[in-house]
């Protein structure tokens, strides 16, 4: 069994979190951290929107936060260029979007290939953009739900790791059924997390293998 000190060393397993709003995925992923259900550790959030709440929200919980405002950034590759100086400066293995509400350019895509996960609120590829639940249900869906993905170089487009469904219920409204789907993607982002570190992921071309339950083992002789 670990000893106590083991139990409280950093986790090697360092994530980069990019948010632009209220960051309540980033605060879900803190609290399995802090609960001891994900083996990770927030090395950084950065967000490009000048007071957004999940800043203060982070530094709350003493993550160490870069407001980027990329309006100040004469093009997309300039700010995603010190995005990535930070992130890399920081150690991050992994980044995640949570609510970051821009394209990321290519370069920054290659960079960090393979290694940047999104959650999006809807089972993509239905739905994709900026206002997936309201889409859903005005189509009529009968089930939505979210997706984590690795993001490639288009809008909600890279391969799936994870997926959560969630029934629409007749008397949804937007704000109803966005609660249900957002509950849904705070346990769903930490899972995909955690199975990303466990290196079980390949890529065999669209599809991500290896996110399903691990294969039983031989039964053992009592
Ligand atoms: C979530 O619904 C996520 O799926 C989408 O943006 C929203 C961000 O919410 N990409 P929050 O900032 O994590 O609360």
């Amino acid at each position: 069994m670990a000893s106590r000190a083991q139990r409280r060393s950093p986790s090697p397993h360092r994530l980069g979190v990019l948010i632009s709003g209220r960051g309540s995925n980033l605060l879900a992923i803190l609290d399995r951290i802090e609960r001891g259900e994900l083996d990770a550790a927030v090395a950084l959030v950065i967000c490009n929107v000048p007071g957004a709440p999940g800043v203060a929200a982070a530094r709350a919980r003493g993550v160490e936060t870069l407001v980027l405002d990329h309006r100040r950034s004469p093009t997309r590759e300039e700010h995603d260029r010190l995005m990535a100086e930070a992130l890399e400066r920081h150690g991050v293995q992994l980044v995640c979007l949570g609510g970051y509400m821009r394209l990321l350019s290519a370069e920054f895509v290659r960079r960090f290939e393979g290694r940047i996960l999104n959650i999006h609120p809807s089972l993509l590829p239905a739905f994709p953009g900026m206002q997936a639940q309201k889409d859903a249900l005005e189509h009529g869906v009968k089930i939505s739900g979210c997706t984590v993905h690795f993001v490639d170089e288009g809008l909600d487009s890279g391969p799936i790791v994870l997926q959560e469904a969630v029934p629409v219920e007749d008397g949804d409204t937007w704000e109803t059924l966005t609660l249900r789907i957002l509950e849904k993607e705070h346990e769903t982002y930490s899972r995909a997390i955690a199975l990303f570190f466990s290196g079980r992921l390949r890529l065999a071309g669209r599809r991500v293998l290896g996110a399903g339950a691990p294969p039983r083992g031989p039964r053992r002789a009592r």
